[in-house]
């Protein structure tokens, strides 16, 4: 049995497998108190069934400036937990997060998604494009997985082209796990006032972009325009969907290249690309340490009770090998239709950009593999390193050539 007053392990060991403990967890107590890194306490849920259990149940809160809200390190990344900015809607509960979300959540829809399918391909292609014409081996964190999703954001908010360069440095500096605090810091407070300044030009010109269709929203039904509201929902979408995504793009490419079989199946017939993105959105499950709540109540979850003010995280990437959900869990398998994957969440909060993720997903991986035939890693595999450091997982860089 395990000793409830075990750390919590955040760090994987083996790339492509949730840390050891939390599979253990999972087979023999998957409703468990943990000590935290930062030396507080949690509770973790490792079984598929609790975790969609927490996610729907309103006794749990997504406050993340709860006092009882955990925290895996002293920073967490974006710096967002201190921000002055109003609050974003992941961190929202009834009723309030309703509204927040539907006023956005049309942007999002499939078939928003599919209209920008051609303008996230020509991104792809310019950046698979450079780095062919570039020197060998290429970076492709730096060449391909950062920069499209940067672009795609750029896209959603209307980021005039002339500022492409300034936010995708930026950005790209806010994410960088090996900057100092203060570049950090400094970025996120250049990119506050270059997003300030985009809403209140969007305000005079009125633009057909997300945020010109929300400025327009918000004049309609109060009157006003609530420029702090957007400058937080900008910044929600610049975190959520940047990062991630790259991690998602940088892994999956590794994957592929460790796994021919898998490969030659795709170039076969790149329609599986579809299920080839689920499944390694299941397998990866990168964002599970951003799936916390804090319980309001004392709650009774599979025969222990979790008191009131306890932080909860659930571990998604346990959830998502939980051998009742998913046979031979630990095998990658492009044909099992992982769709009920836990990857982006579940419940009230569930990925607001899954859609759009899945489309960057599938063109990036698709096209990939049709351009560059003879893609391969450009060092051994010891010597890939993997961003063990930070709540979202991923890779630092991903050497190629071909
Ligand atoms: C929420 C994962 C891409 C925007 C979430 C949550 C997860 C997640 C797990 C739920 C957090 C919780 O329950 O507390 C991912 C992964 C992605 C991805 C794995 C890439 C593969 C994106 C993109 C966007 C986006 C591209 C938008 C540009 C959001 C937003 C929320 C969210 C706005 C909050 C929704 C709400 O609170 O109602 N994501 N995400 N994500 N995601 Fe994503």
């Amino acid at each position: 049995t395990i000793d409830p007053a075990a750390t919590l392990e955040t760090t994987r060991g083996c790339p492509y497998a949730p840390p050891k403990q939390h599979l253990r967890l999972l087979r023999e107590q998957p409703v468990a108190k943990v000590a935290l890194p930062t030396g507080g306490e949690a509770w973790v849920a490792a079984r598929y069934d609790d975790i969609r259990t927490i996610l729907t149940d309103p006794r749990f809160t997504a406050d993340r400036r709860h006092p009882s809200m955990p925290r895996l390190a002293e920073d967490t990344g974006s710096g967002l937990a201190e921000s002055p900015l109003p609050k974003m809607m992941l961190e929202m509960d009834p009723p309030e997060h309703g509204p927040a979300r539907r006023a956005v959540v049309g942007e999002f829809t499939v078939r928003r998604m599919a209209a920008l399918r051609p303008r996230i391909q020509q991104i792809v292609d310019e950046h698979l494009d450079a780095m062919l014409d570039g020197p060998k081996p290429a970076d492709l964190v730096r060449a391909l997985a950062l920069p499209v999703p940067s672009l795609v954001i750029c896209e959603l908010l209307g980021v005039p082209y002339a500022d492409h360069d300034f936010f995708q440095i930026h950005s790209a500096q806010l994410l960088n796990r090996r900057a100092t605090e203060d570049e950090r810091r400094h970025a996120i407070l250049e990119l506050a006032v270059y997003l300030d300044k985009l809403i209140k030009t969007k305000e005079q010109e009125p633009a057909d972009d997300l945020l010109g269709r929300q400025i327009a929203k918000q004049r309609e039904k109060d009157g006003a325009v609530d420029g702090p509201a957007l400058l937080s929902l900008a910044f929600l979408l610049l975190i959520a969907g940047h990062e991630t995504t790259a991690n998602m793009i940088s892994l999956g490419t590794y994957q592929l290249l460790r796994d021919p079989g898998t490969l030659a199946a795709l170039r076969a017939d790149p329609a599986k690309t579809v299920n080839a993105v689920e499944e390694m959105l299941r397998y990866f499950t990168i964002a599970e340490f951003a799936m916390v709540r804090v319980t309001t109540a004392d709650v009774e979850l599979g025969g222990t009770v979790i008191p009131a003010n306890s932080g909860v995280f659930m571990l998604a990437n346990a959830g998502n090998r939980d051998p009742e959900v998913f046979a031979d869990a630990q095998r990658f398998d492009i044909d099992r239709g992982a769709r009920n994957h836990l990857a982006f969440g579940y419940g009230a909060h569930q990925c607001l950009g899954q859609n759009l993720a899945r489309v960057e997903l599938e063109i990036v991986f698709e096209t990939l593999l049709r351009r560059v035939p003879g893609l391969r890693l450009a060092v051994p595999e010891e010597q890939l390193a993997f961003k063990e450091d930070s709540t979202v997982y991923g890779m630092h860089e991903l050497p190629v050539t071909w």
